[in-house]
């Protein structure tokens, strides 16, 4: 029998202004935007902020629905969005927030399963992985190298062929 074995690193910054400036920029954008998440039902508003490689930054949030399973999390819509208006421009960097309107936010949380796959697929899509930065309203900052380091054991397209 094999027994195989998967850790990662990550870092963990004590807040998000120790960051270097383009990253604590990058949050700050997102913690901004998470507040136009339309989240009526959970109150939970997720910001997601990304710089491209071009310098661009594009954000997205949580858009939910009546019929809870068509609502959409900010990391998908800011992959749709990034794709339409800056397609074949790697993103470099996203960072993830959220501000639960019903709960303390300060404790970072991290992209959803299905986000996962979609993170792991853009990646895949653009040739070269791109970094993970996740916070709450304030506190700790969790650094991420890359998000599919998110998804061990992945299903991608190779396992169509
Ligand atoms: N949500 C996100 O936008 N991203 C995640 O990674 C986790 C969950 C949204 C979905 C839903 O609108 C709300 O947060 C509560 O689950």
């Amino acid at each position: 029998m094999e027994m195989n074995n998967y850790s990662f690193q990550y870092q963990v910054v004590e807040t998000a202004e120790k960051l270097a400036i383009q990253d604590f920029q990058l949050m700050e954008t997102a913690r901004k935007v998470a507040e136009s998440a339309y989240a009526p039902y959970s109150k939970f508003y997720v910001g997601a902020a990304a710089l491209l490689q071009n310098g661009a930054i594009v954000t997205g949030t949580n858009q939910e629905n009546a019929s809870y399973p068509v609502g959409i999390c900010a990391e998908r819509s800011l992959l749709a969005t990034a794709a339409t208006l800056h397609p074949n421009i790697p993103i470099v960097t996203m960072a993830i927030t959220y501000h639960n309107h019903n709960a303390e936010s300060n404790k970072p949380v991290a992209p959803c399963g299905m986000c996962r796959q979609s993170l792991l697929e853009y990646e895949i899509r653009q040739q070269q992985s791109f970094r993970l930065l996740l916070s709450g309203v304030e506190g700790n900052v969790i650094v991420i190298e890359k998000a599919s380091m998110l998804l061990p054991l992945s299903f991608t397209k190779h396992d169509l062929l």
